[in-house]
């Protein structure tokens, strides 16, 4: 009787034990899952999603001309001060938390369609009121974090320009002072649509650069491929505003430029290295509300020289490659000269510098930023994307941030020619019918070799673009 009832109270402990356990195990499950979610979203430089066949190291530009390489970084997934508390990882933490789709199921499922109202619902399209960014959840990370730049133990110490950009890092809402009118729009045939824009970063006094390529490879209108059909260009110039010019009156010069040309597309923040990447943010947002049907998007520097010809070929080909506009591989298409596992550069005295203190991790994949082409689809998609990604001093690595929440991964293409051509092969015969872009060339460099490429079509028009670098290592020398 003793040991039966004795057996009664062993079942019913097992039976009381047993959810405690499943719920403790479900716990655990939780916390991994949670755990996991916020740190694979901390940045693209997080340690999980390293692939595994990395390509060399490559210290990002500006930094050793011996070309060495670096060592991988060794950071621990489990690490409970994210990386180790740089700043721009700790801001970019906050947001990530706010749409972690387990911690916050509701702000993670408006996922595609945040701020869809900003162009659509309210017509209000007066040259202001597009621009009205509502960024909650970036100004809160701010107020959360606290004093910037006390943040930063080392902030007194870090060059000016760097501190100016922690300053306004939360800011983006700038205002458009000269837009073109009716760009995407004017002169297009019914059925006709627009097949590419260039758009290019410029400074107010690089004068003799946008003329260079108005007269060139940034030709306004129907653009003959070199073999194919070609299709409907437009240009457009991105600036900032400059300090003043003590001789000249830039703006007086930009309006007039702008009235004869229709090209010049200004936003009212001062034009600076480190701000180049709300000339990407502001684009994208431009172009959600005044070019949304743009078939392509070449976003590139004043000092390069654009194939534009086999580009367009090229563009048009990858098109039908992907089954046509609209199709997966559209929606989610970049090409340029990508670099893959980049790092920060530390060196303390170059224009690229950044701190430890600012952002610790690698850098997505990205492509350079001598120039690189994308679909509007994609441009659209940056766009929403991008109100959740704190702005980042280096444009081409913001864009590439972006890309990787996307889950996009941008096309490297040897024919993105943004460290020069490999010795003396620039001056081989037809080189310049093999590139689709080459980087750094004077506004009279590109008069020049845009006559001899104009000249030298017929005897070029067997020549095929470059397919592999002869040697990667070169990259990494800049
Ligand atoms: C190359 O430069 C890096 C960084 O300045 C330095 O650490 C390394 O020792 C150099 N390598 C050679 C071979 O000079
Ligand atoms: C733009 O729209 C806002 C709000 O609708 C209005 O207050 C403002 O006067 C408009 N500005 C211009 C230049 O039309
Ligand atoms: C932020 O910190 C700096 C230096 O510690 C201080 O000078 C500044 O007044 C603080 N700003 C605010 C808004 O608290
Ligand atoms: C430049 O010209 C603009 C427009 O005419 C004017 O508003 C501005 O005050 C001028 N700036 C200087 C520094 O003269
Ligand atoms: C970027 O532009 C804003 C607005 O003009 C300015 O306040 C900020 O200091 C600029 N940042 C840099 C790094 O030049
Ligand atoms: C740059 O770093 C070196 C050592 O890494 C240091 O001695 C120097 O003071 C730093 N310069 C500036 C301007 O911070
Ligand atoms: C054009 O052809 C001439 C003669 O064949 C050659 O010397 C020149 O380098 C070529 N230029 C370009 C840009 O292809
Ligand atoms: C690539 O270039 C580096 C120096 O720039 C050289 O040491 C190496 O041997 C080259 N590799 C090949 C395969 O040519």
């Amino acid at each position: 009787m003793a040991r039966c009832r004795w057996r009664w109270r062993r079942v019913l402990l097992c039976l009381c034990c047993a959810p405690c356990v499943l719920v403790g195990s479900l716990c655990v499950y939780i916390t991994l899952a949670v755990c996991y979610g916020t740190t694979t979203t901390t940045g693209p430089g997080s340690a999980a999603p390293i692939p595994q066949t990395l390509p060399e190291f490559f210290i990002a530009s500006g930094l050793t001309r011996n070309g060495s390489l670096a060592p991988h970084p060794t950071s621990s997934f489990w690490d409970p001060k994210p990386h180790g508390g740089a700043l721009w990882n700790l801001l970019q933490l906050h947001i990530d938390r706010h749409y972690n789709p387990i911690l916050m199921p509701k702000s993670s499922k408006e996922h595609n369609d945040i701020d869809t109202s900003n162009n659509n619902n309210n017509n209000n399209n007066n040259n202001t009121n597009y621009l009205r960014f509502s960024l909650p959840t970036l100004s809160a990370g701010f107020s959360e974090i606290g004093n910037l730049t006390s943040q930063m133990e080392d902030f007194q110490e870090l060059p000016l320009q760097m501190q100016m950009f922690v300053r306004s890092m939360h800011f983006r809402d700038y205002p458009v002072l000269i837009e073109p009118a009716n760009l995407c729009g004017r002169g297009l045939r019914k059925g006709q649509g627009l097949l590419l824009l260039l758009a290019i970063k410029t400074q107010g006094l690089n004068f003799e650069n946008r003329q260079a390529i108005r007269q060139t490879w940034g030709w306004a209108g129907w653009v003959a491929g070199a073999t194919g059909k070609g299709g409907v260009v437009r240009r457009v110039f991105l600036l900032g505003k400059n300090h003043a010019e003590p001789r000249v009156n830039v703006s007086e010069l930009l309006q007039l430029e702008s009235r004869h040309y229709g090209d010049i597309l200004q936003w009212d923040f001062h034009d600076s290295f480190f701000n180049l990447t709300l000339k990407d943010v502001l684009l994208w947002d431009w172009l959600s509300a005044h070019c949304p049907l743009a078939r392509f998007i070449f976003k590139g520097d004043d000092d390069v020289l654009v194939q534009t010809p086999a580009l367009l070929d090229y563009l048009r080909e990858q098109t039908i490659q992907s089954g046509g506009p609209g199709s997966e591989g559209m929606k989610g298409f970049m090409v340029g000269d990508v670099i893959g596992a980049a790092i920060p550069n530390r060196v303390n005295f170059t224009k690229y510098f950044i701190p430890a203190s600012f952002y610790k991790g690698l850098y997505p994949p990205y492509g350079g930023g001598g120039g690189v082409v994308y679909s509007g689809e994609l441009a659209l998609r940056l766009n929403r994307i991008s109100r959740r990604i704190h702005l980042y001093p280096i444009d081409d690595v913001y864009v590439g941030m972006c890309l990787h929440r996307l889950g996009v991964q941008p096309i490297h293409h040897p024919a993105f020619l943004t460290f020069d051509f490999p010795e003396k092969e620039g001056e081989e015969r037809c080189a310049y019918h093999t590139i689709l872009l080459v980087h750094k060339r004077s506004p009279a460099q590109v008069m020049k070799l845009w006559s001899e490429i104009m000249r030298n079509q017929t005897e070029c028009s067997n020549t095929i673009l470059r397919m592999e670098e002869k040697n990667t290592s070169d990259r990494s020398v800049v």
